[in-house]
């Protein structure tokens, strides 16, 4: 997708913003890859998706009632991870780069977002939703990568890419698309090959990244997606209750995950990460809800039918009147008050929370006024 046109414009930009320095942030720039937990409005621009949210009720409460294309009711993980680290909000899509939006073109770049929602680690997840692959994330980083060399030089932009945060949020798709295939009595991997594949593959992403010269990863796992509206409202589950396999396969990724990473740190020296651990987050809201000031855990916000998920959320669903009171917006997706929890968790959690540091002492060594034209 990395055209002709979107490189010069790209290119364009990227030599206006480096003229002015960036205000006071924690890192230069943010980049982040994966799902619809991050996406900011990638799938808008890509041709036949039916992953999209740029429609109302999406954006209820987002300035001016927008839909940008954030699968939440306002603003959403991206969004508040940028903003604790000294930004406005997310930085653009990748694929919104031709025509600059607010965020982008003001002066100072911020980073690009490249999360595709649908989109999993594994290449077929989401393709029947036409989504942008994680593979494909990582070329188009590449591609941004190969501008900012050319705009600031090598020794430049090799620091820029260093000091950077690498935020990911992907894995979830992948599970749903496993229990969709088994429900459709289409051939599955077993578990285990299931997991190793989506494994193996985030490794080879963070091993390209790195190679690249990122060095800071931020790394969300997969929350407890069994506990999801969508999953609560399934025929399958008259109870309602969470789907215990599903989160069985979340926690098992996950802890895959952690040893991942405890891996390849011994093989790539001066990598550092964060795991945010997303599944005990949403599985403590669950259980004691009130902690965390909400009093719905178990339905959606936007929605229609069993625990209002039995549809996604568009124009006629029913809409919850304190969205703030709610965990899920609909059938998939955090609310804005969830996605605000989240990302301080992430971001000043302890290591309940996020292991072996959280995203702010990932961060924090490279704090305040790095600015891009030094
Ligand atoms: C989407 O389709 C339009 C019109 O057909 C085309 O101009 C554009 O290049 C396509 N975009 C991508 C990302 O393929
Ligand atoms: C995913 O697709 C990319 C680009 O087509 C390809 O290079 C890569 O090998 C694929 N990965 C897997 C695991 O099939
Ligand atoms: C981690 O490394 C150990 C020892 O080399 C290996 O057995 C294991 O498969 C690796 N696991 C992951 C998830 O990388
Ligand atoms: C819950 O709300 C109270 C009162 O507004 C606030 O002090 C507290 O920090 C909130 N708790 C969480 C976990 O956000
Ligand atoms: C919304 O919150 C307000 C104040 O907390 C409360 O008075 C009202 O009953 C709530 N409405 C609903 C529908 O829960
Ligand atoms: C982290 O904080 C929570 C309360 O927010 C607490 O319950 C938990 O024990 C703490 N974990 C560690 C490892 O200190
Ligand atoms: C930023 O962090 C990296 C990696 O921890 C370190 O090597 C570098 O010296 C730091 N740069 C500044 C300007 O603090």
């Amino acid at each position: 997708m990395a055209n002709n046109h979107l490189l010069s414009s790209l290119f364009l930009v990227l030599s206006l913003a480096i003229l002015v320095p960036s205000k006071a942030s924690a890192v230069p720039a943010i980049f982040l890859l994966g799902d619809s937990m991050l996406d900011v409005g990638t799938n808008n621009f890509v041709n036949g998706s039916i992953a999209r949210a740029d429609f109302p009720r999406n954006g209820v409460d987002f300035p001016n009632s927008e839909p940008t294309g954030r699968f939440s009711n306002g603003y959403n993980v991206a969004d508040f991870l940028a903003k604790l680290m000294g930004f406005n909000r997310s930085p653009e899509p990748y694929l919104s780069l031709p025509t600059p939006r607010p965020g982008f073109g003001d002066g100072s770049f911020q980073g690009v977002n490249f999360a595709s929602g649908g989109s999993g680690l594994l290449n077929e997840t989401g393709q029947i939703y036409v989504v942008v692959p994680m593979s494909e994330q990582v070329q188009q980083f590449r591609a941004v990568d190969n501008i900012l060399t050319a705009v600031m030089g090598q020794e430049s932009a090799r620091k820029l890419v260093s000091q950077s945060l690498f935020v990911f949020s992907s894995g979830s798709n992948d599970i749903f698309a496993y229990f969709m295939r088994l429900a459709n009595g289409l051939p599955v991997p077993t578990p285990a090959e299931f997991i190793t594949s989506q494994i193996t593959a985030y490794e080879s992403y963070i091993t390209e990244l790195y190679n690249l010269g990122a060095r800071k990863f931020g790394i969300i796992s997969v929350g407890a997606i069994g506990c999801c509206p969508a999953q609560r409202a399934l025929a399958i589950n008259p109870d309602g209750g969470c789907l215990a396999i599903v989160n069985i396969f979340a926690t098992t990724f996950n802890s895959e995950l952690v040893t991942l990473l405890h891996n390849i740190s011994s093989k790539l020296p001066g990598i550092k990460y964060s795991i945010g651990d997303m599944y005990t987050m949403t599985a403590h809201v669950i259980e004691t809800p009130q902690d965390y000031n909400f009093t719905e855990v178990e339905s959606a916000c936007c929605g229609i039918g069993r625990y209002n998920a039995e549809e996604v959320c568009y124009i006629r669903s029913r809409l919850c009147q304190n969205r703030s009171d709610y965990l899920f917006w609909d059938q998939f997706h955090l609310t804005e008050a969830a996605a605000h929890l989240a990302a301080d968790y992430l971001y000043h959690g302890n290591t309940t929370y996020a292991t072996p540091v959280n995203f702010f002492q990932l961060v924090e060594d490279n704090h305040s006024t790095i600015l891009l034209n030094t």
